[in-house]
């Protein structure tokens, strides 16, 4: 994992937040290649749910709300909190579930007993820090979507069963952020809220899942590193009829990244309890009242980012060279998929001392550059360079060499197989966006 860490720090992907000031707290921020890739992963979402499934609409609700959402939903209570224990001289917190011993992990010394500890991130409005302008930053975006329910079903004259998707932050107070960007208190979910007839919500659970699934598949993840665990009720989150975490085998072991859940009629009969108003939905041809079921699927940002990361990094030892004689170096490879990776185009001239080189190279990024995320390299040999995107995971590399000047073309090289096509300039845009 130490590897991928120091990579995603060298090449631009995911720096610690206030490093000058000794890093904050295990927040992340995400430099100029991983505020790419994250833009990509929440596009292939957001386009897998709005635009290849039926009857899902989009939503961005406020981060801030009501403080009577949280106590309606369940995540003032009990419900939303971890057992912590406390070092009862370094005053060190743990997850009681993380220590295996009665000591504590950082100075030896002896733990107090274990306690509850809310989740939820306090926050005040207005100038007066009171009980009265008390809220708290979401802890799940799905909420915002709750409170919208009625007013996406008549604005948009939704028929159930119907979605609401929504990719937005969402912020947890936990006690033990750990594993880099794994377990982070400030985090964004795309979550998407399913609402069904109460008779049809196993079916849709079924096929959620299986949607979710697959599309890490799609996406090219390893069928070995991914699974699915069905969550016993006794661990399951308070709001769940039914659990199932969508894991991934990370370096530190199997993790979840995704949860899809089946919350019953848990949140719009809380929140028509709560306040007052009946969230049921009717249905004119039947003529029945009821209150819909929601199937959930809900999936971390950064946690996926880091799985695709993951799955993606390679060490090819002696380098991918198979012309010349194998190296010592060991050469990395970031194979992810062309959807998500951050770069997919890098424009380089053979050599940087040939000035007609240097321009074609130069008029070539400037033309493709509005169509797609690319760099311009002309540092190093061309075999150094050629790693160097290799290591970001960079789809094209396009070289301008001497034939360029006569024939107004270029090499396009793959990264996955390594091989070359000269194409025309003046095509390249069509032939890119086609192989993209
Ligand atoms: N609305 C349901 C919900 O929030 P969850 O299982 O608590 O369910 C869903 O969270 C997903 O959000 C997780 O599978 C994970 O991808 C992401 N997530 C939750 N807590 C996180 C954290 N502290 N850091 C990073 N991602 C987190």
């Amino acid at each position: 994992m130490e590897k991928i860490v120091s990579l995603c720090k060298r090449r631009g992907f995911i720096y610690p937040s206030s490093e000058i000031y000794g890093g904050f707290s295990s927040s992340y921020d995400f430099g100029p290649l991983g505020v790419e890739m994250k833009n990509d992963i929440k596009k292939v979402w957001w386009d897998e749910m709005t635009k290849f499934h039926e009857n899902i609409v989009g939503l961005d609700a406020a981060i801030l709300m009501s403080p009577k959402v949280w106590q309606a939903s369940g995540h003032l209570t009990a419900g939303f909190a971890d057992t912590l224990v406390e070092c009862k001289l370094c005053h060190k917190r743990f997850k009681a579930d993380e220590i295996k011993t009665k000591k504590c992990p950082e100075c030896g010394d002896e733990l107090m007993e274990p306690r509850k500890f809310n989740l939820m991130m306090k926050t005040f409005v207005g100038p007066v820090e009171d009980e009265a302008s008390l809220t708290y930053l979401r802890a799940e975006t799905c909420q915002g979507i709750y409170m919208n329910f009625e007013n996406v079903l008549n604005s948009m004259r939704m028929k159930i069963p119907f979605g609401i998707c929504q990719i937005g932050k969402a912020f947890r107070n936990e006690i033990t952020p750990k594993d880099f960007i794994y377990r982070i208190r400030e985090f964004e979910q795309m979550e998407m809220q399913w609402f069904c007839h109460p008779k049809d919500a196993e079916k849709y659970f079924n096929f959620w899942l299986n949607e979710r699934t697959n599309w890490y598949l799609k996406l090219g993840i390893k069928k070995e590193n991914l699974r699915i665990f069905e969550v016993p009720e006794k661990e399951r989150a308070h709001y769940a009829k039914r659990q199932i975490d969508i894991e991934y085998k990370f370096p530190f072991g199997w993790r979840e990244i995704e949860g899809v859940h089946n919350r019953g009629d848990w949140d719009l009969s809380n929140h028509s309890k709560h306040s007052g108003k009946d969230l049921r939905y009717f249905d004119k041809e039947t003529k029945e009242r009821y209150s819909p079921h929601i199937i959930e699927t809900s999936v971390g940002v950064e946690r996926s980012l880091f799985a695709f990361l993951c799955d993606a990094y390679q060490e090819i030892k002696g380098g991918r060279t198979k012309t010349t004689k194998p190296t010592k170096e060991v050469e990395i490879l970031l194979k992810l998929n062309k959807k998500i990776a951050p770069i997919k185009v890098a424009v380089l001239p053979l050599v940087k001392n040939k000035p007609e080189l240097v321009k074609k190279a130069k008029e070539v990024y400037q033309i493709l550059k509005p169509h797609f995320v690319c760099q311009y390299d002309e540092l190093g040999s061309i075999g150094r360079r050629y790693r160097r995107q290799d290591e970001i995971g960079t789809i094209f590399c396009l070289t301008t060499d001497f034939e360029s000047l006569k024939q107004d073309d270029l090499t396009v090289r793959d990264r996955d197989t390594m091989a070359q096509e000269r194409i025309k300039i003046q095509d390249l845009v069509k032939v890119l966006k086609e192989k993209l």
